[in-house]
């Protein structure tokens, strides 16, 4: 991967975003999550996502001004979403690279489970945000992104992340 670069997850929820981004140093992760229970001490509170969004922008801009590489950790399955995130790479010269995270819908949906009931996310909407991510993938350099990766294989991590979390 370049560096600097704005690297954006491209996932369903549940779909391994936050999990892989912890392999960058957390200065360098911006997850919408975290920006949600800023504002409203509650990281799935939909009301505070434009909120969320434009404080995570800030911070975004502060960080491509100092061309600092930078990972976005949202859903990101919307074109308009993207769009953005290109757009603000661009007018700082920072190359993007977007990652589609190869994870089943049946993994994902299963994932919800796990989870406690203000964060998990009803099954209807990771489909839906897995059917769009999927569709997504082909169009995603015609989008303007410099490079595209379909993470797929992120079993192979586990070693990794195993060692980063004892
Ligand atoms: P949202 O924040 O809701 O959008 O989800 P996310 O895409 O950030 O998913 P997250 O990283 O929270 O992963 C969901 C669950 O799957 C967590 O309990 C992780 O521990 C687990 N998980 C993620 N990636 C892997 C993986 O590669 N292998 C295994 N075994 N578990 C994983
Ligand atoms: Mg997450």
């Amino acid at each position: 991967m370049p560096d600097p670069a704005l690297v954006v997850l491209i996932g369903a929820a549940g779909s391994g975003k936050s999990t892989f981004a912890a392999t960058w140093n957390p200065s360098q992760v911006l997850e919408l999550d975290a920006f949600r229970a800023m504002v409203s001490d509650e990281a799935g509170d939909q009301q505070a996502t434009a909120d969320a969004v434009a404080a995570m922008r800030t911070v975004l801009e502060a960080r491509l001004t100092r061309k600092k590489t930078t990972v976005i950790d949202s859903t990101n399955c919307e074109r308009a979403v993207r769009a953005g995130l290109v757009q603000a790479a661009r007018r700082h010269g920072v190359p993007t690279v977007a990652v589609l995270m190869g994870t089943p819908v049946s993994l994902c949906v299963i994932r919800q489970t796990a989870r406690t009931p203000g964060r998990a996310v009803p099954a209807d909407t990771v489909r839906a945000q897995h059917t769009a991510a999927t569709a997504a993938f082909p169009g995603l350099r015609g989008e303007g992104f410099d490079h595209v990766v379909f993470a797929d294989q992120l079993h192979r991590l586990e070693p990794l992340l195993q060692r980063a979390s004892d």
